[in-house]
């Protein structure tokens, strides 16, 4: 137990549980301090945890026998101990993620989250706040208002921490100067405003001397409180402000141990709910009334925001995971179609049109982002045009979601308002971000239904439609056994039709070149187009590169289960090289053609295509035959 560092990982891990139930009367106030590593922050923190005891008292007792066994004495070498300890964690850690210290004080518990300060590890400072309360915006008093203030202050703001905290840091090396002070508050004021931070609490301290952290400091009789302390105890925690919004509970499960019981089970995320309320259940509109609410430790006659509870209901109406129950006369908006602020968090950079899971509250729905209508530059706040966001950028953009989503605007609700992107291949969380609000574009176009659909096409043309996706590489032979496939079925009176790469992107396509965006936007029309075709009764058959399993996949999703019939046309690369047709090759690798897929862009190998062609063992006239008989043999 030499290390304070141990200590706190030790108590963080062990009993951290146990500590939380003793405390449990108390409210928790989450913080995150940001500021770089010269302003103090390492210092603040262990002043904080050090002076006034609000440490736990087994790590004061391991650092006061420590210190006794290295024979040294005192607060003040106790103190550094700690620092240095906070120190060098968070060193260790500044390119993991961010370091959460637990405490608590007679009045209040606190989690503070510590998080790096670089601007590449803007997604760890998103973390940390995503869930705070408050942020404390540390400034050296020496230097004033710096770059960083203003991108974490906006970070924080973004993440919608309303309580704010500017800690003129140092004031002992300004000699406690009021003016510095003033200065320095004017100077934030006037750059909170610009970017619609409506207050802040400004207080002068020193860290390192541990004024104004408990007690109100001599030093500074100019300065007439609150402490950082008292401040931290007594400023209104979220879960306060949620208990006051209408009731929200993002149902997580159906609680069905038996017949006779039906319960929906879910952390309520605002508001409050009693037997005997008109309920709602979005999307679909149903009302009841709420019997009962059941918890772990009995029924209650009342449940608020941030406790998790059981609903049961007198009527039995649909309600299944990611639903949201609301009170029946104040429900919240379902949409598909947002503005929204997105913070990318992956090396792989947004792919524009490309469908991503999003995670929002227990709702889990696919969707695609378009081209940002701008990034921010997170120093100066300016926007900037940008076709794509990549890691630790902010921009806004529109999204489109397959199906609604019960949602909030992000500055009302996090639970309802905050989502993350998934990577629907990888499965790793590729983005977070916040609803602003909802677009009414969709909700205004709505579905024609046509008498003649697509049985009385197909049954005109006495067949059953199918999309034959082709994908392979340039020079695979995926056009030339195409070609043939078409002409066999043309002849057994199949009413077919052929959409190749290099004709599509001489007409429909022409503005798409082969960045990966285009790649994805030129799959994606295609895709469109065959699914009409099939809809109009043909068996469409298309031969693209279609480099990416994710936008394959999405096409497969258009269609009905079974229409769509995958053809990997597997040819090496060496190979296909080798034949270099249309003499591609020989350019990419002259460097004169970029994004040569294959060559400095990737082919994604299907997985699980339906059908595989073997060129290298097969000839053209082999591969249709098997392709034909395939997609007849069951039809
Ligand atoms: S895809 O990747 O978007 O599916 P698509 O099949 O439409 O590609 O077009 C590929 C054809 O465009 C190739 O057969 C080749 O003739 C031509 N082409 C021109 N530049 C490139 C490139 N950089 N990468 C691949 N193909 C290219």
């Amino acid at each position: 137990m030499t290390d304070p560092v141990y200590v706190t990982e030790a108590l963080i891990a062990e009993d951290i549980d146990a500590y939380l139930d003793q405390h449990q009367h108390k409210t928790m106030l989450r913080f995150i301090t940001c500021g770089s590593v010269d302003d103090g922050k390492s210092t603040l923190i262990g002043r904080l945890l050090y002076d006034s005891k609000m440490i736990f008292e087994d790590q004061l007792a391991a650092l006061e026998s420590d210190s006794k066994k290295v024979g040294t004495q005192g607060q003040e070498i106790d103190f550094a101990l700690l620092v240095d300890g906070l120190a060098a964690e968070r060193e260790q850690g500044i390119t993991i993620d961010v370091a959460y210290r637990f405490f608590n004080t007679e009045k209040r518990k606190f989690i503070v989250a510590d998080c790096p300060g670089h601007e590449q590890y803007t997604r760890n400072m998103i973390t940390g706040a995503s869930t705070a309360d408050l942020a404390v915006i540390l400034v050296d008093a020496r230097k004033g208002v710096l770059v960083q203030t203003r991108r974490h202050s906006y970070l924080c703001h973004l993440i919608g921490i309303r309580n704010l905290v500017l800690a003129v840091n140092k004031m002992d090396l300004v000699d406690y100067s009021q003016e510095v002070f003033d200065q320095i508050v004017a100077d934030y004021t006037a750059f909170a405003s610009s970017i619609g931070i409506e207050s802040f609490t400004a207080l002068p301290i020193s860290g390192f001397k541990g004024d104004n952290i408990t007690a109100l400091s001599a030093n500074t009789p100019w300065y007439q409180g609150p402490t950082l302390v008292e401040h931290l105890e007594t400023v209104e925690v979220n879960s306060a402000r949620d208990a006051q919004r209408p009731f929200r509970l993002p149902v997580q499960w159906v609680n069905r141990p038996n017949l006779d019981f039906r319960g929906f089970s879910g952390l309520i995320s605002t508001g409050s709910v009693k037997p005997g309320d008109q309920v709602r259940v979005l999307p679909s509109g149903k009302t009841s009334t709420v019997t009962r609410i059941v918890t772990m430790d009995g029924d209650l006659d009342e449940a608020v925001a941030g406790q998790s509870v059981t609903l049961c209901f007198a009527d039995e109406v649909d309600c299944s995971r990611g639903d949201v129950i609301a009170l029946a006369d104040n429900p919240p908006e379902a949409a598909d179609q947002f503005e929204a602020t997105i913070v990318w968090l992956n090396d792989d950079p947004l792919h524009v049109g490309r469908a991503y899971w999003m995670k929002l509250g227990t709702q889990m729905v696919s969707v695609t982002v378009q081209q940002p209508k701008y990034a921010v530059n997170v120093n100066t706040m300016d926007h900037v045009a940008a076709k794509t966001l990549e890691l630790n950028a902010i921009g806004v953009a529109t999204i489109t979601t397959d199906k609604p989503v019960v949602f909030e605007p992000y500055a009302a609700n996090r639970t309802l308002g905050g989502f993350i992107l998934i990577d629907k291949m990888t499965n790793s969380t590729v983005g977070a971000g916040m609803l602003n609000f909802s677009l009414r574009r969709a909700q205004n176009v709505h579905w024609q239904a046509l008498d003649i659909g697509r049985e009385a096409h197909a049954g005109l043309k006495n067949q059953k439609p199918a999309v034959l996706w082709f994908t392979g590489l340039s020079g695979s032979g995926k056009s030339t056994i195409a070609n043939m496939v078409e002409k066999k079925l043309h002849r057994m009176n199949r009413h077919t039709f052929l959409l190749d790469g290099d004709n599509v992107r001489h007409g429909l396509n022409k503005d798409l070149g082969f960045t990966e965006a285009d790649r994805i936007e030129n799959i994606r029309r295609v895709g469109e187009v065959a699914k009409l075709m099939a809809d109009a009764g043909l068996i469409v058959i298309t031969a693209f590169i279609s480099p990416f399993r994710a936008d394959r996949d999405m096409v497969r999703k258009m269609l009905p289960e079974g229409e769509f019939i995958e053809v990997f046309i597997d040819t090496p690369l060496a190979v296909a090289e080798e034949r270099d047709v249309k003499g591609l090759y020989k350019k990419a690798r002259a460097g004169q053609l970029k994004n040569f897929t294959g060559i400095d862009s990737p082919y994604e190998v299907p997985e699980s295509a339906e059908i595989r062609i073997d060129t290298t063992t097969m000839d053209v006239e082999e591969a249709a035959d098997l392709i034909v008989n395939t997609l007849l043999g069951d039809g």
